[in-house]
């Protein structure tokens, strides 16, 4: 069996993509001017080969250590994350001897005091991942871990360090130049959150013993067809990602404002994580986009799953599966008769029964649904499904007349916590936040 896109509950007749469908000349032209001027490194990966000779020359570094601790946030970590969940399982499972990586992507006292506390400095590489390298969360990390490294390694620190950053510009790119720190780029034009099949996502993966080449054959040849120079309309119309594109835009019309990624890959509910930011930064723009929901299956059956049947009628899904889990451990023959539906079958047997329960009863309920159906759950498949969504975003930012590349409505927070940090100008966002805590305050105890 392939890897397949299952449409048949999509309601693709209730909506109408046609006009959608019509400009698949123009989507084509833009994917060739857009990859030949390079602006895609999503797409066309230049820097592979380079990338993997770097990570092939990093592994003896990486091999020195026990534990990798990676300060990123956003696309800086989530990619990172979904990898280490699905292909790295045993750092969570009991009795695990071998390396272990921490993510820190949240400016959290009680994890940094943990880090600090536990993880032996020698044995240790702090891997700061920022494109911009300016990013306070981050680089607020690295200057107490680079301070942390200072005070147990001495003049030796920033041989325990690694930094993965901008090739030309920002605060980290200096640092690496000052204090001779490994480096290796983020891609010019590399957004955080398509990034992960980059130096960003890639090294934690290599440290971790993951099969890289795998993950990265798989999204190219996904996206490969989308990179041509000949690339034409009629092409674009059959590739998977563009009909997504449509359907997603198509969507949108009929006022689906929500986009549940629901995963029965247990391993995988990070990548929900990792898709929501996908798609949320990339198409929440001027007032459209659909919000992306992560819900995991089984687990979220017992949660949320309610409001998806039954809530409010604005639900679309993409349905994570893959017949071809392990079995794992059979039920005893010996079980109670209410339970004899299971005596002697295998435990994998009822996620996918209960998978198909959900698909089927939410398509029942109104959910249009596309249904991912992965052949196996290994790297290749996840470089594929990386490679189709980070297409499919962007083909349905271009769909909806929005840039998928930018978040500038992140901006305006981060600028008011500065100024609340009594950062240098921001005059105006003072007065602001000022005028904001001096209102009149409606405040309730409870
Ligand atoms: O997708 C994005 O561009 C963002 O989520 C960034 O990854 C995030 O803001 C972190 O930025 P940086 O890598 O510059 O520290």
């Amino acid at each position: 069996m392939a890897d397949m896109l299952d449409w048949t509950s999509a309601d693709l007749e209730k909506l109408d993509a046609a006009p959608y469908e019509a400009r698949a000349d123009e989507m084509a032209g833009r994917l060739v001017a857009e990859t030949g001027a390079g602006r895609l490194p999503f797409l066309t990966m230049p820097y592979g080969p380079i990338l993997k000779d770097d990570l092939a020359g990093l592994q003896p570094f990486l091999n020195r250590f026990d534990h990798m601790l990676l300060l990123g946030i956003g696309g800086s970590a989530l990619g990172a994350r979904a990898l280490q969940k699905a292909f790295f399982p045993q750092q969570d499972q009991p009795g695990h001897t071998g390396p272990s990586l921490w993510i820190a992507d949240n400016v959290d006292a009680y994890a940094l005091e943990a880090y600090l506390a536990k993880l032996p400095p020698e044995k240790t590489v702090v891997v700061t991942v920022s494109k911009s390298g300016g990013t306070i969360e981050t680089v607020g990390q690295y200057f107490i871990l680079k301070e942390w490294m200072q005070r147990h390694l001495g003049e030796d620190w920033a041989e325990n360090m690694l930094l993965v950053t901008d090739e030309a510009k920002g605060f980290l790119r200096g640092e690496v130049e000052r204090y001779h720190i490994k480096a290796l780029p983020v891609p010019d034009n590399l957004g955080g959150r398509y990034s992960v099949l980059s130096a960003v996502g890639l090294i934690p993966a290599a440290f971790l013993g993951m099969d890289v080449d795998a993950l990265i054959s798989g999204a190219r040849e996904v996206v490969a067809p989308l990179t041509s120079a000949e690339l034409t309309g009629d092409q674009l119309t059959r590739h998977p990602s563009f009909q997504l594109a449509t359907w997603a835009a198509s969507l949108l019309d009929k006022g689906y404002q929500e986009m549940i990624f629901f995963t029965y890959v247990p391993l995988w509910a990070s990548f929900g994580d990792w898709f929501a930011q996908l798609w949320a930064e990339s198409l929440g723009k001027e007032g459209k986009g659909s919000q992306p929901v992560p819900a995991i299956g089984v687990t979220d059956q017992h949660s949320v799953n309610q409001m998806f049947m039954d809530g409010i009628r604005n639900k679309a899904c993409l349905f994570l599966t893959c017949p071809n889990l392990p079995a794992g451990p059979k039920f005893p023959a010996d079980l109670p008769d209410q339970f004899a539906y299971v005596r002697g079958k295998d435990f994998g047997e009822l996620i996918q029964a209960e998978g198909l329960g959900t698909r089927m009863a939410l398509s029942k309920n109104g959910v249009p649904l596309v249904e991912m159906r992965l052949d196996a759950d290994t790297p290749r498949e996840a470089g594929k499904l990386i490679g189709l969504l980070g297409a499919a975003t962007i083909l349905t930012g271009w769909l909806m007349d929005i840039n998928p590349l930018d978040q500038p409505a992140v901006e305006l927070g981060k600028r008011l916590a500065k100024a609340r940090m009594d950062a240098e100008g921001l005059d105006e966002e003072k007065a602001d936040l000022n005028a904001f805590l001096t209102a009149d305050l409606d405040l309730r105890e409870f």
